[in-house]
């Protein structure tokens, strides 16, 4: 059992204490931290009490306290789940041999970049909600949004302390330029496009808590897989904190659903605009939209980089050793979408060449969860409108669907309609304004924002109009 050292400067159950140049570096990379944080994290509150969870341990039960906490004394820690005796390679090349408890020499400038491709992502979403805690529906939320946004910063901790540790001088200086590259910035961006978008409003932010996050769990999940025991260990402990803001996206969406289905009845009209809400044909738009991003973020359907990583054992698949085949994939076969002139068909490819492919499959299949619950409030109130799904082909500028248009439905169209119609499919500068128009930041326990219902519960069994954020 890995000793959690819950008092020292940086919360750890890494045995910090006993590498002592890995604790100074680390204890110099952290005021630098707590600096980022204080002028790219939450732009308001700062300094007001949280009612926030901090990781204080890995185990099945209370490996997290609650209780209110100013954000930048926030105890930012490196935890990695308990180590599996004996473990084995699952995958690639190098099946069935023991777990690497170092980098091999080979794999060494191919695991930096995983690491600092995953790495990036975490303070960059932080730096998209920076302005949402301005215009939170509620306390509740407000609490929601500042702990995702914690929680993404210790998942940064958790990357730079691998860089550190196993990565020597380039790992300090990529640890370094974790904290120089900004969303958004035009000289200086984060690595992946969809983490340079601002995110402008809270339906945005449930949207991208249930897509995008999403795509995170699918990432780390698969890296959780790796036959460097360390980063498996890390992921497994991350994947943890990250159900919690899929969380916060499903029912956030959902709230919002069940708002507009109470503003329909209310005033019996489908368009609840004039009524403070936000018509469900809106709510699809934007649906598409974060969905069609989100895909993006998993590659295109063939990538040699994904065969490679696979091949070492440095990224499986998601749930790997629950596969019933030879987990090696150089023979076994699959259809992938492919595009052309002549319409959507398919190709037949190996699964090693498709791992991209087959991890947005389980994706689908995971977003698919979340809608069949909203449909089903929409049901219950005699709605009858269904939020799904678009097509996979929908909106994609990434792979085989990228330079053509294919309609929600998946049926490929034109420029010219593609221009007609793509107002009816994706939030338009009319939809975002008024999205936006709703956003009044509410700040008396218990208050919802007009737009959306209250949750069903509290957070660790308070009640609903519980001080969250003490104002
Ligand atoms: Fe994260
Ligand atoms: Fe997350």
């Amino acid at each position: 059992m890995a000793i959690v050292d819950i008092d020292a400067k940086i919360p750890n159950n890494v045995d910090l204490a006993g590498d002592r140049r890995l604790q100074r570096a680390l204890e110099q990379w952290q005021p630098r931290f707590v600096r980022w944080w204080e002028e790219l994290g939450p732009s308001v509150f700062q300094r007001n009490p949280v009612y926030l969870r901090t990781a204080v341990d890995v185990g099945r039960e209370g490996w997290a306290h609650f209780g209110h906490v100013e954000m930048p004394d926030y105890r930012w820690g490196v935890f990695l789940a308990e180590p599996e005796p004996d473990r084995r390679i699952a995958f690639g090349d190098h099946k069935g041999l023991p777990a690497w408890q170092e980098v091999p020499g080979e794999y060494r400038s191919d695991l930096r970049r995983l690491l600092v491709v995953q790495g990036d992502t975490e303070p960059a979403s932080v730096e998209q909600q920076r302005h949402l805690g301005l215009t939170a529906p509620s306390l509740y939320d407000l609490r929601n949004l500042f702990q995702v946004n914690v929680e993404e910063g210790r998942h940064l901790w958790a990357m730079v302390y691998l860089l550190h540790r196993y990565f020597g001088r380039d790992g300090r200086d990529e640890a370094d330029a974790m904290l120089e590259r900004h969303s958004g910035d035009p000289d200086n961006p984060r690595i992946l496009g969809a983490f340079n978008e601002e995110t402008p409003d809270w339906l945005s932010f449930f949207m991208f808590t249930y897509f995008t996050d999403r795509d995170g769990k699918y990432q780390l999940a698969s890296l959780r897989e790796s036959a460097f025991d360390p980063l498996s260990r890390t992921c497994d402990f991350m994947l943890k904190e990250e159900a919690h803001h899929m969380f916060v996206g499903a029912t956030g969406v959902g709230r919002v659903v069940a708002r507009t289905v109470e503003l329909m009845r209310l005033h019996d009209t489908d368009d609840v605009h004039p009524h403070g809400g936000i018509n469900l044909d809106v709510l699809q738009k934007y649906l598409n939209f974060h969905y069609s991003v989100s895909l993006d973020l998993f590659g295109a359907e063939t990538s040699t980089n994904a065969a490679n990583y696979f091949a070492a054992g440095l990224k499986g698949r998601f749930q790997e050793e629950r596969r019933n085949d030879d987990h090696q994939l150089k023979t076994v076969t699959r259809m992938v979408p492919e595009m052309t002139d002549a319409g959507i068909g398919e190709r037949e490819v190996t699964q090693l060449q498709a791992l991209n492919e087959t991890l947005r499959d389980d994706y689908r299949e995971d977003c698919t969860k979340g809608l069949e619950r909203w449909n089903r409030t929409l049901r219950d109130h005699g709605v009858d409108v269904e939020l799904t799904l678009p097509h996979v082909g929908f909106n994609r500028r990434v792979g085989t669907f990228r330079g053509y248009h294919v309609s929600p439905d998946g049926r490929p169209v034109d420029e010219a309609t593609w221009q007609a119609r793509a107002t009816h499919w994706l939030p338009t500068d009319a939809d975002r304004a008024h999205v936006r128009s709703l956003m009044v930041g509410v700040t008396e326990p218990g208050r919802m924002a007009g737009w959306v219902a209250p949750p069903a519960s509290g957070i660790q069994g308070q009640p609903v109009d519980f001080d969250y954020v003490k104002i």
